[in-house]
């Protein structure tokens, strides 16, 4: 059976540990021979790298494992890279969900002008990660998770269409677990229809395989409790502001009760209750500073202080285990279905050919091939065109260096009242981002 090389780039992620522990679990369906970390932060990988070394020595020492910042050693000889980078770490996520709040806006990780500002950084590392990718394996596919998603694919699309990125998120996969506690199945039993933009989407239809339609059965319980589950079955998100977050889609099916809602969307249709309950010195960043940050770190740096990881506090991210399910589409053509971000095309029929939209598509080895999802309401793709000008606007407003554009994206985002809020708050993002992004004229 072949054995694949995989790349982790963005190696020093709170989820590098998880998701290695996740492979080494699941030798069976996808055996490596080689295991690579790849950061650009060489100090902050290391703590990790050095851990998981020890790790893999006492667990898997047939495969070859080492980290580095590198590119060419990193990206010689792989088949997969595995991509979770987040430029500006985790002191620009704090500023991008701090400074909107000074203006009363959403300050979010993906969403409105933080999202905005993360995208502007985001373009210039995922370009050089994929071109890291194809200079020295030229054949190797890069399985993206890397934030936010949705501007990255748009950059992708524009900036290197024919390169072997595939974007995916996470977010559906935790909310079908969700879903499927609620009608008493496993993920894997059910089929869904779905479409939208990345964090920003509805599902249509949640079917067993034999046909039997749930989502009626899975809005009855919603309308009452959100997604919020009476087990945590979605591992990833369980920190108090995500249970919040879980029960907040009642409120999205109380306005829009066709279908069920993305989690994200409560940042666009309820902005002003989200900042009335926003703490201002202490966002989601902080929260995970001092949780999963800290958590994870410790517990490398006491493997490393102990010499091993027998009893450790790595965990494996079961939920993680999408990302494996995708690898294996490409390298067995397993033709698996999965929600994923591509080209429209006439995916959803009344809108845009070139738009990034997250749909359920066919996974085989040639890559992702969309399902139809047929003519989709008014609301929704009112709210998404619009969503969908913003994301293609900073793709714009980046390649060609424009303030205006820039600006232009601020004011067209439903999180930002008017023009000149937008104007005060992309001077504020140029002067808190100037070692990230193009210099804007
Ligand atoms: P993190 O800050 O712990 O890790 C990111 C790592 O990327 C850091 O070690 C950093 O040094 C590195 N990095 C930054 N720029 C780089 C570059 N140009 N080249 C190489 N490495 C670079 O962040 P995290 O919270 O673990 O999240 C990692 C990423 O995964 C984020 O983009 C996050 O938004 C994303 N994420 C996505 C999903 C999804 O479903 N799409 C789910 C969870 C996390
Ligand atoms: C979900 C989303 C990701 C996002 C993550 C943030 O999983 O799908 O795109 O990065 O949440 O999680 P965090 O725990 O870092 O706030
Ligand atoms: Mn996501």
């Amino acid at each position: 059976m072949k054995k694949f090389s995989v790349v982790i780039a963005g190696g020093g992620s709170t989820f590098t540990p998880g998701i290695v522990m996740m492979l080494l679990d699941n030798q069976d369906r996808f055996p490596l021979r080689k295991l690579t970390l790849y950061d650009n932060d060489g100090k902050r990988q290391g703590i990790l790298g050095d851990a998981l070394a020890i790790l893999l020595r006492e667990n898997a020492p047939e495969i070859e494992f080492k980290h580095t910042t590198d590119p060419e050693e990193a990206f010689t000889d792989t088949d997969f890279c595995m991509a979770h980078i987040r430029v500006g770490k985790y002191a620009m996520r704090e500023l991008d969900e701090k400074i909107p709040l000074k203006y009363g806006v959403i300050g979010q990780e993906t969403c409105g002008p933080g999202g905005i500002a993360y995208g502007m950084r985001s373009i210039t590392g995922m370009l050089e990660i994929i071109d890291y990718m194809e200079r020295y394996s030229k054949d190797c596919w890069m399985l993206n998770y890397s934030n936010p998603a949705s501007i990255v694919a748009e950059a992708c699309r524009v900036l290197r269409p024919e390169a072997k990125v595939l974007n995916i998120c996470d977010m559906p996969v935790g909310t079908l677990r969700r879903m499927s506690q609620i009608i008493g199945k496993t993920p894997k039993e059910l089929d869904v229809r779905y479409f939208g933009l990345n964090h920003f989407g509805w599902w249509t239809s949640v079917k067993d395989k034999e046909g039997n339609e749930y989502l009626e059965d899975i809005k009855s319980y919603v309308s009452e409790h959100g997604y919020l589950t009476q087990i945590e079955v979605d591992t990833q998100h369980t920190d108090p502001s995500w249970q919040k977050t879980h029960k907040k889609a009642k409120d999205l099916l109380a306005i829009n009760p066709r279908y069920l809602p993305n989690t994200y969307l409560k940042y666009y249709l309820y902005p002003d209750d989200e900042v009335a309950h926003a703490n201002c010195s202490f966002t989601r960043a902080n929260e995970v500073m001092e949780g999963r940050e800290k958590t994870v770190f410790d517990a490398a740096k006491e493997i490393v202080r102990k010499g091993t990881a027998v009893g450790s506090g790595f965990h494996i991210d079961a939920h993680a285990s999408f990302i494996v399910d995708l690898a294996r589409a490409i390298a067995y053509n397993t033709h698996e279905r999965m929600l994923m971000i591509v080209e429209n095309n006439g995916a959803i029929s009344n809108f845009p050919d070139d738009a990034m939209v997250e749909v359920p598509c066919i996974v085989g080895s040639g890559g992702p091939e969309p399902l139809s999802q047929g003519r989709i309401p008014d609301f929704e793709k009112t709210l998404m065109y619009q969503q969908l000008m913003v994301e293609k606007m900073v793709v714009e407003a980046y390649v060609e260096k424009s303030y205006l554009k820039l600006w232009q994206a601020l004011t067209l985002s439903k999180t930002i009242p008017s023009a000149g809020v937008a104007k005060a708050l992309l001077d504020d993002l140029i002067e808190a981002n100037k070692d990230f992004w193009p210099e804007l004229s």
